[in-house]
């Protein structure tokens, strides 16, 4: 595997999944494949997760982790190819992408989008420069359209949780006081799309994610209708993607809460954390059995774990 940075990249679902269970029934067992590696981790925006648990990972695997928070600690970075330099972005992204390079064996980056500028977000420039100029194998933490380690941790979720063949997973928006990107959505469509199940989005019209992301998706603007008979209701908030990065609706009746889940087959509810309380869930919901929003997040470390093994077998 030389980069990771899209659900697209994953070959064989299946594999990768019993790879992470694998890891998890015994984390230490490939200490040394990472002996004398180290993993840079560069963080252009905030995380509590990610960070500590790729973190977590890079070290049960034998490796040493560097970590910098790039938009505050480095030199501003040049992205734009021919840039005639004479403003503040001090370092262009070929030098800093080879340099740190000589550095580490992984990067590993997050970047969040603009949210103003819908064109440059889809670029996803900062992760795909450093795949571009990086000699070193380049995994994505989240980037301005995907998050795939969260959505390898979220199929295993569901795989450990789920008690029937194929159950019915439904993603549905809800309200959030602040505008968020659409990248764990993106990137939870595309695995849900791979995975032998029943799949539903529902939002408010108008909420529609990309149409290339969802492609045939079933999407059911009826939040009560979509959550009959689910298995599992996976929350986000995304900002609009049409009229992109606004705010649209703040509308509480999407928050899912106890009468909601009511209507489904006992689902388990999972988020990807953080989440607001009482916006995005109610706390009886979230402080309910039926929330497996800890265990998801735990499985964030093998998921992370999976993909840095796969790395450093340059396995595909
Ligand atoms: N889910 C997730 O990526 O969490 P962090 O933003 O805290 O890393």
């Amino acid at each position: 595997m030389k980069h990771f940075t899209s659900v697209n990249q994953i070959e064989d679902l299946d594999a990768l999944i019993l790879l992470a269970k694998q890891i998890k029934a015994n984390p230490y067992a490939n200490k040394a494949i990472g002996e004398n590696k180290t993993l840079g981790m560069l963080f252009f925006n905030p995380s509590l997760r990610t960070r500590l648990s790729t973190q977590k990972a890079a070290a049960n695997l034998g490796m040493h982790c560097i970590t910098m928070n790039l938009n505050t600690e480095g030199w501003s970075l040049e992205f734009e190819d021919g840039a005639i330099m004479d403003g503040n972005k001090a370092e262009h992204i070929k030098e800093a992408a080879q340099v740190i390079s000589q550095y580490c064996d992984v990067i590993a980056i997050r970047s969040f989008p603009s949210l103003t500028d819908k064109e440059k977000d889809e670029e996803d420039q900062v992760i795909n420069s450093f795949a571009k100029y990086a000699t070193v194998p380049v995994i994505s933490l989240e980037g301005a359209t995907e998050h795939p380690l969260q959505a390898i941790a979220d199929i295993i979720t569901i795989r450990e949780y789920q008690t029937k063949k194929r159950p019915k997973v439904v993603l549905t928006w809800a309200p959030h006081p602040k505008a968020l990107p659409h990248a764990v959505p993106n990137s939870f469509v595309k695995m849900m799309q791979l995975a032998d199940v029943d799949f539903v989005i529902t939002h408010p019209q108008g909420y529609e994610l990309n149409p290339e992301v969802t492609k045939n998706s079933l999407i059911n603007h009826d939040q009560n209708d979509a959550f009959k008979d689910a298995d599992f209701i996976y929350a986000k908030n995304w900002s609009n993607y049409n009229d992109y990065g606004q705010i649209l609706s703040r509308d509480l009746s999407w928050t899912v809460n106890p009468e909601k889940m009511a209507l489904t087959n006992k689902a388990k509810f999972m988020h990807c954390l953080p989440v607001r309380r009482n916006q995005i869930v109610s706390d009886a919901v979230l402080d309910s059995d039926s929330s497996i929003v800890i265990p998801q997040a735990n499985n964030r470390t093998y998921a992370a774990q999976a993909i840095l093994t796969k790395i450093l077998r340059n396995e595909d």
